[in-house]
């Protein structure tokens, strides 16, 4: 069976981050993948969660199974971070929750489920979005196209293109929203735009997935659904695919969660008993360290607040670090503005490098950046700004 196979292509993202590792120029600077980085280059484990993890060694006492969608428990923590305590979906119990291992099992949930309920739905991203989103619809087999987002010339969210794109798409069909912190682009809609999205969707009779990877990274944890939460109208359908890998830097406990809102509870439930059958097939049921770190910090008012400050501290370096190379950029006299750097949101930024360029950063410089010319903005430090910032300017 194996005899006659070849390679299958490396991961665009996780293979670049191989070659780093293999690279020896001590000047190197990974800005690939979309792990945050601290002022020295480290990916850290958080404060709150290593208090966290010593409380939850203290008091285990099993190690067996979680019920098949995770802790009740954790289920109410992601709907009150998604909505806000008080909300009608939480109070009328129009939702469901699964704990997923991180955001990229919960879609995959989403689009097996479709798969099921829905086989003829065909699912639209966003042009451009994240290299795994269509991957995972396909090896679904579902099909998969792409709405009009990005005014590549201007830097800008093409909001009249993308609604306009929107209103096109059949009833029945999916359409993938990035709630905060768009992945590659760093354009979220504002307020009376997501507004305005959320009429079209209910008007057509689409359904909303929302991928929250990036709440906190934006402009805050409330100010990140303002999206999500225009969106969620009275007696609305939504599928919301949340991640804990980089607001609590758990990215290898692999933590994430599948929101299911129906129009009743009892439709909720239904929902949720299917996507039951599909992760008992998929991984039977979640592993449970990384979702019990996320609600003991959650439900605890010290670790909570200890939690939200370095969060805070993430976001305030990443948008430093957005300023301080607009400002190198603009000293170095490049016949480029890079001023559209600091208004975007969350870890990544668009740079508008071609391909050539950034291949050219690579084999002279050591600078790994993905081909679409995406910037993992906290790949930057002081440190390595000027040595960044150069290079940059040579290729242009
Ligand atoms: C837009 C987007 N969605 C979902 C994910 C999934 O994250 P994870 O599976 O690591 O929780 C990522 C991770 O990079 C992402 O960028």
């Amino acid at each position: 069976m194996f005899e006659s196979l070849g390679m299958a292509p490396p991961d665009p993202i996780f293979g670049l981050t191989e070659a780093f590792l293999k690279d020896t120029n001590p000047e190197k600077v990974n800005l690939s993948t979309g792990v945050y980085s601290d002022a020295s280059g480290k990916t850290p484990v958080l404060a709150a969660v290593k208090k966290a993890e010593e409380r939850i060694l203290k008091k285990e006492t099993t190690k067996s199974y979680k019920p098949i969608q995770g802790a009740p428990e954790f289920g109410e923590i992601v709907q009150e971070l998604l909505l806000g305590s008080g909300h009608e979906v939480i109070v009328s119990q129009r939702g469901a929750t699964a704990h997923t291992p991180g955001g990229t099992a919960a879609i995959r949930l989403v689009a097996d489920s479709v798969k099921q309920l829905s086989p003829s739905s065909t699912i639209w991203l966003s042009h451009p979005t994240w290299a795994n989103h269509p991957n995972i619809f396909r090896s679904a087999g579902l099909r998969v196209r792409s709405y009009s987002y990005f005014d590549k010339a201007n830097n800008q969210l093409d909001f009249h293109k993308f609604l306009h794109a929107l209103r096109e798409i059949p009833a029945g069909d999916v359409v993938v929203l990035h709630g905060c912190c768009h992945n590659p682009t760093g354009l979220d809609p504002d307020r009376e735009q997501w507004a305005r999205i959320a009429s079209v969707l209910t008007d057509r009779k689409i359904l909303p997935l929302v991928d929250l990877a990036y709440q906190g990274f934006g402009e805050g944890l409330e100010e990140d659904t303002v999206g999500l939460r225009e969106l969620c109208r009275p007696g609305c359908e939504m599928m919301i695919c949340s991640s804990f890998s980089k607001n609590f830097g758990l990215y290898n406990e692999r933590v994430g969660a599948l929101t299911v809102l129906a129009r009743s509870q009892k439709e909720a439930q239904a929902v949720l008993s299917h996507v039951k059958v599909s992760i008992r097939a998929h991984y039977s049921n979640p592993p449970a360290h990384g979702g019990t770190i996320v609600t003991t910090i959650l439900h605890n008012t010290k670790l909570r607040s200890l939690w939200e400050g370095e969060l805070r501290q993430m976001r305030n370096r990443i948008n430093g670090m957005r300023t301080l190379f607009v400002e190198s950029m603009a000293a170095r006299g490049v016949p480029r503005d890079f001023s559209f750097v600091r208004e975007q949101k969350g870890m990544f930024s668009l740079s508008g490098l071609s391909k050539d360029q950034v291949q050219r950063l690579r084999d002279k410089y050591s600078i790994y950046i993905v081909e679409s010319g995406r910037i993992n903005v906290s790949g930057m430090t002081e440190a390595n700004m000027a040595t960044l910032c150069d290079a940059i300017a040579s290729v242009l």
